[in-house]
């Protein structure tokens, strides 16, 4: 019988999340929890059998006919430790994982930039119209520049970056509800304003990319991005909250992915040279997070 793994990480953004959608660069790294489809080939099943927990929106379905297995004998499961809809390109990894597991059960190898064309036609299911970031960061791995519709550019950390993800809770709004309506609206209602957050979301991500890869402070940098997003209005109360209470504590501090406004607001980023203090402030008052390393 064959059997195949295949483990695609998910992916945190540095910077650049709303802003890449409308031609900024973004910097974006894979991380160390992911998504893992295993293929069996069943030869009593006449089509693709999929045991999902977290294909509520079809995804691996559209991902295993893309792959061009539609009418394969195979029963798919998925393994996934990336919240849904919490800004880890969860959906982006799934695809990611079922293209390269069918490929692979097919004898046929793909290019990265195949694979990247195939994910992006399956996050269009998740997301309406993707940047596509999501699928970079999941397929590249470690840290990378993207601009959207160029290319994807690989790019080295001078230190070792650790940070905290703290779970402010899922959001209600789909990733295409926050960029279609939310920041949509706002950009055809408040054109100049938004257009302005935008641009400068742009230029800390410049900024935050020079200082990442020559080993400089990135504090301030990562709390500038924080404070441009609530502008644009993609955070939540309860989110702001919280980031106030650790930007007190000395922490750098911003949601990464689309954010939420009506419940929560995603994964938030902490970063500090010391995270001690933060991370008992996070424990005491019980949120949940997890540590995360780029650069190694
Ligand atoms: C979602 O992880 C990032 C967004 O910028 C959407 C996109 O780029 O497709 C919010």
């Amino acid at each position: 019988m064959k059997r195949i793994g295949v483990f695609v990480p998910g992916k945190v953004l540095i910077s650049g999340e709303h802003s890449v959608v409308y031609g900024e660069r973004a910097l974006v790294a894979g991380i160390d929890k992911g998504a893992r489809v295993v293929l069996e080939e069943d030869l009593s099943l006449s089509k693709p059998e999929i045991l999902a927990k977290h294909d509520g929106m079809g995804l691996v379905k559209k991902a295993v006919k893309v792959a061009g297995g539609g009418a394969l004998p195979l029963r798919i499961r998925i393994e996934s430790d990336l919240p849904v809809g919490s800004g880890l390109g969860s959906s982006a990894a799934l695809g990611a994982a079922t293209i390269k597991a069918v490929k692979t059960y097919l004898g046929e190898t793909i290019t990265q930039q195949a694979w990247f064309d195939l994910t992006m036609e399956v996050e269009r299911v998740a997301h309406g119209n993707p940047s596509g970031v999501d699928p970079a960061g999941v397929i590249y791995g470690g840290l990378v520049r993207f601009v959207k519709g160029k290319e994807i550019t690989p790019l080295k950390t001078k230190k070792v970056i650790s940070f905290l993800l703290v779970q402010t809770g899922k959001p209600k709004e789909s990733t295409k509800e926050m960029v279609v309506e939310v920041v949509g609206n706002q950009m055809r209602e408040k054109e100049k304003m938004t257009n302005t957050i935008i641009k400068n979301i742009g230029k800390v991500t410049r900024k935050l990319e020079t200082a990442m890869r020559a080993g400089g402070e990135i504090r301030e940098l990562i709390n500038e991005n924080g404070r441009l997003l609530e502008q644009l209005g993609v955070v939540g109360t309860k989110a702001k909250i919280l980031a106030d209470e650790l930007r007190k504590m000395g922490a750098g501090v911003k949601i990464v992915g689309a954010g939420g406004i009506r419940k929560g607001s995603g994964m938030m980023l902490v970063y500090d040279s010391n995270l001690d203090l933060e991370r008992s402030y996070l424990k005491q008052h019980n949120w949940n997070y997890m540590e995360v390393t780029i650069g190694q």
